[in-house]
């Protein structure tokens, strides 16, 4: 089976998750982290290299205050909690979105995770917090073109590698395959730029509920897909760049 070197997941169906059971949805979210965890040793296993999981994202904020609160809380209390273990498996810690505008405790906990995580040779895992696409791809924008007033860069040489070297996953490999739980049928502003060409699985299951056999099953549908990339199967992509 083919392993994809990079997967995306869009962890979503906590609050849905916990309404269901009564309770309130802080409690979805905190099974949600145990539902990253199952999926994180997984991925190690299966030798994904990397794994980028939505967290938070830039139009989170629309929540009402006492849930942003409790996501914030439970982002220092997982990062505490979980950093040494990650490290034990290998895993290398990485935030994509804009840092700067968290609150600084949950800064400060995924900048230590980070550096101490900096040097493990295993699965890397991008923590998507007050992340956006269309954010990411302004930022781009922004730092090419700081780059081309300060002479370093002509406005011709910015193109794909350029931009994909400007986005915060530059140097890693786009993900293959893309998972979003608790069916929903959008990207909600998830890597846009990178999954230009990320197979999509949908799964009915909500993110607690996400276990290893899920990922497995997303594993061996995306063996069956047949990837075109714009060309035809069976024929050498000889037409004209
Ligand atoms: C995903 O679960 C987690 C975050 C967006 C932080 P939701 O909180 O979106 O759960 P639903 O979609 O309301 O069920
Ligand atoms: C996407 O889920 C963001 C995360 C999983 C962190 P949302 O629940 O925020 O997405 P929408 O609002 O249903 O599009
Ligand atoms: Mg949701």
């Amino acid at each position: 089976m083919r392993i994809p070197r990079h997967i995306a997941i869009i962890m979503d169906g906590n609050g849905r998750w916990a309404a269901s059971r009564g309770l309130p949805r802080v409690a979805g979210h905190r099974a949600g982290v145990e539902a990253l965890k199952r999926v994180v040793r997984a991925c190690g296993t299966l030798g994904v290299r990397y794994l980028t999981v939505y967290a938070f994202s830039t139009e989170n904020w629309r929540r009402p205050r006492p849930e942003v609160d409790a996501l914030m809380r439970l982002l220092v209390e997982a990062l505490r909690r979980e950093v040494a273990g990650l490290s034990a498996q290998g895993v290398r810690v990485n935030s994509i979105g804009e840092a700067e505008g968290l609150p600084p405790l949950a800064r400060r906990e995924l900048e230590r995770a980070q550096a101490v995580t900096a040097g493990n040779p295993g699965l890397m895992l991008n923590l998507a917090i007050n992340y956006g696409g269309r954010r990411e791809l302004a930022r781009a924008a922004r730092l090419l073109a700081a780059r081309v007033r300060a002479g370093e860069l002509e406005p011709e040489e910015v193109d794909e590698a350029a931009m994909a070297g400007a986005l915060y996953t530059a140097g890693q490999p786009d993900p293959e395959l893309l998972i979003r739980s608790s069916g929903e049928n959008r990207l909600s502003n998830f890597l846009l730029w990178q999954a230009a060409y990320s197979e999509l699985w949908i799964s009915p299951v909500l993110w607690p509920d996400f276990r290893e056999e899920h990922l497995l099953q997303a594993v061996r549908e995306f063996n069956a897909r047949e990837r075109r990339f714009g060309g035809l199967k069976d024929h050498p992509a000889d037409g004209r760049a």
